[in-house]
């Protein structure tokens, strides 16, 4: 394929105002695609809307470190590639050229937002899930153009990490496949390709690996303080696995490992842990509510 056989993206649509829907959001204004959010209450984009600035002002102070007029702006100029609207009625959908799902991993709720925004695609508009859990498949069951449908899965957080997984699904097309790997190389990512599998590469890994970690530490096999110490210095990993668990979210954790213990009851990798079950009903979620697996000081 030659590149001018690839869809242009300019305009981007994001629905959804949660961490990665927002990271997704600051990372594409920053490199200069037009961004809509859509999100839920004008409470929540205003909280997307300064998570994005925050974000934005610690690269502009790498950057102008000795110039704080030219920081704000630089911030200001990005800024104006960021537009938010309260609703899908309202977002600018038969503009744009990609349109990225980043709402709650409720499939129903999913499968109705798809079939919503279905009849207002532009005729070469894609359609991306940033679905961490469920099959693309499954999302896309009540959604008649597979073909421009396809997985972008980022990592938190999403100015930081430097992965994308480009999913493929079963009728994904190939114009609209490259458009994409096209589309996270401008965004300065590594897309690596993968195909409609439970977790694609770094979930299917990851998941097993820090259910793990918790049944060792019911098994008294290890305190968590040394499984994270070990993980750490052992392989070179920025976060032990009680650390990333309670970066994660235990409810989101939780969420994934019920999915697929569901989907796969008799598979050990994906069996469900008393603990996490037990921390998640408690309301201890991880960073986000001060304690998880390990308690958190609030951050100022
Ligand atoms: N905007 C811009 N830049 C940001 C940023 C933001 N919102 N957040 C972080 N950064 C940048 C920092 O500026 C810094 O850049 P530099 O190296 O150029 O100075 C870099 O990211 C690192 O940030 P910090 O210095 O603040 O913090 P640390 O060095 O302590 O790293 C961390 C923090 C990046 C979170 C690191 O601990 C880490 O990589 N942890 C592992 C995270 C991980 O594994 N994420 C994947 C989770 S799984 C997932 O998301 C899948 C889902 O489906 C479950």
């Amino acid at each position: 394929m030659v590149a001018s056989d690839l869809i242009e993206i300019e305009n981007v649509v994001i629905i959804g105002t949660g961490l990665m829907g927002t990271g997704i959001a600051q990372v594409a204004i920053e490199k200069g695609f037009a961004v809509t959010i859509v999100g839920r209450s004008q409470d929540k984009l205003t909280q997307s809307q300064s998570k994005i600035r925050n974000g934005l002002n610690r690269i502009a102070k790498k950057r102008f470190p000795d110039d704080a007029a030219t920081a704000e702006e630089f911030v200001e100029g990005l800024l104006d590639n960021l537009s938010l609207v309260k609703t899908i009625a309202e977002a600018p959908i038969e503009d744009a050229q990609l349109i990225i799902e980043a709402i709650v991993e409720n499939l129903k709720v999913k499968q109705k937002l798809l079939a919503d925004l279905e009849p207002r695609l532009a005729n070469n508009a894609i359609l991306c899930s940033n679905t961490s859990s469920f099959l693309l498949e499954d999302v896309s069951d009540k959604f008649n153009s597979p073909e421009r449908f396809a997985g972008l899965h980022f990592f938190n957080p999403v100015p930081a990490m430097k992965l994308c997984e480009v999913v493929k699904g079963g009728a994904t097309s190939d114009v609209v496949y490259d458009s994409l790997l096209a589309f996270v190389r401008k965004l300065g990512k590594t897309p690596v390709k993968c195909g409609d599998t439970p977790g694609f590469i770094v979930n299917r890994l990851l998941i097993p690996y820090l259910l793990e970690a918790i049944h060792m530490n019911e098994r008294g096999d290890a305190s968590k303080e040394d499984i994270d110490t070990a993980m750490k210095l052992g392989t070179g990993h920025p976060m032990g696995p009680f650390e990333l668990l309670d970066y994660i979210g235990l409810d989101t954790m939780k969420f994934v490992v019920d999915g697929w213990h569901q989907r796969y009851p008799d598979d050990p990798r994906f069996a469900p842990s008393e603990t996490l079950d037990a921390l998640v009903a408690e309301g201890k979620l991880g960073r986000k509510s001060g304690e998880g697996f390990l308690s958190h000081a609030p951050r100022g």
